[in-house]
């Protein structure tokens, strides 16, 4: 999609689809809706009265309606997208409008679609007066990129329709914020490229994205962004001694991949300056091993690679958006099977670290790749690490889909991460690893074993083991289990696969320079 900004004036834009948010300022429960246009433009107001009136448009969110001639416009049609109620205005309200445009575009064959910047004259009540320009069209542009996506691409049926060229129209800017806001323009194109791109790799098939794949994948991207990428394979995971990560790939058949890109900034940072190490899971399909997983659903754990896909994604954005900070990501892939020479319950394995770990279940397998892959890290001169994990059910019963479960070790590291999240729109709640909780993955016969005693507090239990490799070293955990994958039927985005916490990943290690 040519994606443009253009400072000028809605009503004169020549368009086949113009865009208009509107919101329902009806305050009372069982008041009949009463839309209205977020634009203080009189002429789009005129054009789109009657169909307003005529209540057969409610602005509730994700709501399309679509007039044809609107009289007074240069656009084709006028694109009404609901927002929701008035009081819940927000930001996350515009970033799901401006997907929403583009989904109802694309089927109807628009090709080109132009959307209005919500204007403030019209909304001195509202909150909007609150948001940042410059925020609003980077979650806008955001948007509308990802919304452009559908995973069609292995059905026979497709119908390769798209919005070649979007427009965001901003009026009414002066030339302070214009900088402000073509710089959100920029920065909002650069991420949402890097989050289409680990969401491409989420829907690949197991058979198709082997760690192999995943591998040559990652490295055409360091590749055309100018990284560094080594992609290193058995031999060497096990001559560094990796062999919690080993005894997790060598039940398959497909080699694994050790996949490790390198961000340096253009100036050399001073010594002592922070390092980032990115840690992606790169299960690229998950049996469960020797515990093997029930048949019904097994299909998603082609997923279990989010993880490094979402670190994959978030090297792509920073080596276009140059922060002034080294990055070094690091993604531990393999299969996880079932096989003659798999890694067995009751096996004991001594990680890279030289932490001895009992194994009970061979479907807690994240942590064990992560484990290495963390130490890894460290030894590769990381000062602060996060990592990104498919990791745990027991997660996505504590928080359902809709927030990520967030773990850390340092409060100063988990605040900043925290700090970054009004940028990039994502939804992350705490959950404790706490070292009272240390007793969960306490071993009669090893240092530690790789589940917890009982099923209790199971995503808190594998952030446990995970802590034990990050050591001193200030830390966050993302356990993106139930986000990475979307169930269900959305307005603004395609079903599948989200690309959750790239952005807020890009944004966090932004924020270290
Ligand atoms: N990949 C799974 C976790 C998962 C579950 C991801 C649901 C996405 C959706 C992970 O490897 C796993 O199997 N975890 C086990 C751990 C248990 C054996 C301690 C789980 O959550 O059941
Ligand atoms: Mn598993
Ligand atoms: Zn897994």
């Amino acid at each position: 999609m040519d994606t443009h900004l253009l400072f000028g004036n809605a009503i004169d834009t020549e368009t086949p689809m113009l865009a208009v948010f509107a919101v329902d300022i009806a305050a009372a429960k069982n008041e009949k809706p009463q839309p209205v246009l977020l634009t203080s433009l009189n002429n789009i107001q005129d054009a789109a009265r009657r169909l307003i009136e005529s209540g057969e448009f409610s602005a509730t969110l994700g709501e399309v309606v679509i007039l044809h001639g609107p009289t007074g416009l240069k656009a084709e049609r006028l694109l009404l997208v609901g927002l929701g109620k008035a009081k819940d205005f927000s930001l996350d309200r515009v970033r799901k409008g401006a997907g929403t445009a583009v989904r109802a575009a694309k089927p109807r064959s628009v090709r080109k679609l132009a959307i209005t910047f919500p204007d403030a004259v019209a909304l001195s009540d509202l909150k909007l007066k609150e948001l940042s320009p410059m925020l609003t069209v980077r979650a806008m542009v955001e948007s509308a990129e990802l919304a452009q996506m559908d995973w069609d691409n292995y059905r026979s049926d497709r119908k390769d329709c798209s919005v070649d060229s979007l427009t965001l129209v901003v009026t009414d800017t002066n030339a302070a914020s214009k900088a402000e806001v073509q710089r959100g323009f920029d920065e909002g194109l650069i991420v949402a490229a890097g989050q289409n791109f680990a969401r491409s790799l989420v829907n690949e098939p197991g058979n198709v994205l082997t760690p192999t794949e995943l591998g040559l994948r990652a490295k055409a991207m360091c590749d055309a962004a100018a990284l560094k990428c080594e992609v290193y394979s058995s031999e060497k995971i096990q001559d560094l001694k990796m062999e919690a990560f080993w005894a997790v790939a060598k039940g398959s058949a497909e080699p694994p991949a050790l996949i490790v890109m390198t961000y340096e900034p253009e100036i050399a940072p001073a010594a002592g300056a922070p390092v980032i190490g990115l840690v992606g899971k790169g299960i690229t399909f998950d049996t469960g091993g020797i515990s093997i997983k029930p048949a019904d659903g097994m299909e998603k754990m082609k997923y279990d690679m989010a993880g490094a896909a979402t670190m994959i994604g978030a090297m792509h954005a920073i080596a276009r958006l140059k922060p002034a900070v080294k990055v070094i990501g690091v993604v531990c892939s393999a299969e996880n099977m079932p096989d003659g020479r798999a890694f067995k319950p009751g096996d004991i394995i001594t990680a890279m670290s030289g932490t001895t770990i009992e194994i009970i279940n061979t479907d807690a397998e994240g942590r064990l790749v992560l484990a290495d892959g963390l130490h890894y890290a460290k030894t590769l001169g990381c000062t602060h690490l996060i990592d990104a994990a498919t990791l745990t059910g027991a997660c996505v019963v504590a928080l359902g889909v809709l927030n990520v479960g967030l773990f850390s070790n340092d409060e100063a590291t988990c605040a900043k991460f925290e700090s970054v999240l009004t940028i990039s729109g994502e939804k992350y709640w705490r959950l404790p690893c706490t070292d009272d909780y240390r007793d969960h993955i306490k071993s009669e016969i090893a240092d530690i074993m790789n589940t917890g005693k009982n099923r209790w507090g199971g995503a808190t239990s594998a952030a446990m083991f995970l802590k034990e490799f990050a050591g001193e070293t200030p830390w966050v955990h993302l356990d993106i289990a139930g986000c990475a994958w979307d169930e269900e039927k959305k307005p603004w985005i395609a079903y599948g696969p989200s690309g959750v916490a790239v952005r807020s990943i890009v944004e966090w290690v932004r924020s270290y320079s």
